[in-house]
């Protein structure tokens, strides 16, 4: 049959916010074939989905198909000095929600990033909360709708019960030239 075309995601998003979950639910469940985890150097790379998930540690690389595509997403850590410094000054999510905006804010003008016409998709995961802000309560704290350079969509998802991510997955295939 037709290769299927290559792409290259980033997943990005404070510690504990649910990046790893979410990818692990895109992958399929049984090895196919001698599919199992694979290691590469210093990468992990893994092909099927795990049982525990724990914080990651620097960024994870991990593979799956859709119908068209072959992804390769980098799973990054949430982690950084900054944030973990920060954590010990605040609680609750709605500061959560500033340094989130301060991240993509910092993604969005970055040289690398701001001179290209990539498609974002954001989650607003862990909608089963009983505190969950609604996906558009979300994209207006993060001021979503000033992002103009690029087509970006935001799917309320709950990576545990694995809801809503296949409706961004599938945006992301439209979306991807
Ligand atoms: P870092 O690797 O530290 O950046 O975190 P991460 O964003 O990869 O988060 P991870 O996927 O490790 O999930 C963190 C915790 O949140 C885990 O205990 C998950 O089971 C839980 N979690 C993830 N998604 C959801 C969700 O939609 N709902 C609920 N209730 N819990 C979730
Ligand atoms: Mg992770």
């Amino acid at each position: 049959g037709l290769r299927k075309k290559e792409v290259n995601v980033l997943c990005l998003g404070l510690d504990n916010s649910g990046k790893t979950t979410i990818i692990n639910h895109l992958k399929p469940t049984n090895p196919t074939g001698s599919f199992g985890p694979l290691s590469e150097d210093w990468k992990h790379v893994s092909q099927t989905q795990t049982q525990d998930i724990v914080p990651t540690i620097g960024f994870n690389i991990e593979k799956f198909k859709s119908s068209s595509l072959s992804f390769t997403v980098f799973d990054m850590s949430g982690q950084s000095r900054y944030r973990n410094l920060w954590e010990h000054y605040y609680n609750g999510d709605q500061l959560r929600m500033v340094v989130a905006k301060e991240e993509l804010d910092n993604l969005l003008s970055h040289q690398d990033i701001r001179s290209r016409r990539m498609p974002v998709l954001f989650f607003a995961n862990k909608m089963d909360l009983r505190d969950a802000l609604s996906s558009v309560k979300v994209s207006q704290l993060l001021c979503l709708e000033n992002i103009k350079d690029k087509p970006w969509h935001i799917c309320a998802s709950d990576a545990v019960k694995g809801e809503g991510i296949q409706e961004g997955v599938d945006w992301l295939q439209d979306h991807i030239k």
